[in-house]
């Protein structure tokens, strides 16, 4: 896993280069192995209509899942930011990242002395994964994400 999270944390940082961040400053690269082996990158981009922006993980995300389709599972996901400042996923991301992991998906991410990993079950407890939804004549079908966390 040592020789994973090195290529990543290098990978996420060549990403976090590409970032365009001109209104919070704030570099971020984010770099994934899906379960098929392939590696992608991401960064953020930021809009003057600040809402619009999109988070380094996410980016990344969005590319393995259009590039390999909707059945590509992370194994391992890094987040680099600028000057190696600590930084874990934002809430959406976690959400994101949750909605593409398995039991054994990785988050590595650097905390106050050096990188640390996440289990998802740490960052995410209680993970929205689940819903019951009505229909008109008052069937219900229950949607899933297909790893669901313990509450
Ligand atoms: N950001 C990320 O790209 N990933 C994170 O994990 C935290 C925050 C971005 C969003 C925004 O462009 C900038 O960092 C400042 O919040």
């Amino acid at each position: 896993m040592k020789e994973t999270q090195d290529k990543l944390i290098k990978l996420a940082r060549s990403a976090q280069e590409k970032a365009y961040a001109p209104y919070s400053k704030f570099s971020v690269g984010a770099a994934l192995v899906a379960q098929d082996g392939s590696f992608y990158m991401g960064c953020n981009v930021e809009n003057i209509s600040y809402g619009l922006s999109c988070c380094a993980e996410r980016n990344a995300i969005f590319k393995m899942v259009s590039e390999k389709g909707p059945h590509q599972k992370i194994k391992a996901i890094a987040v680099s930011t600028k000057a190696d400042i600590p930084c874990t996923p934002c809430g959406a991301c976690r959400q994101v990242i949750q909605e593409f992991s398995t039991p054994e998906t990785v988050v590595f991410c650097k905390g106050k002395d050096g990188y640390v990993s996440y289990a998802m079950k740490d960052l995410l407890p209680g993970a929205f994964t689940e819903f019951e939804a009505l229909d008109h004549d008052g069937s219900s079908t229950i949607i899933g994400s297909k790893y669901k966390t313990t509450p």
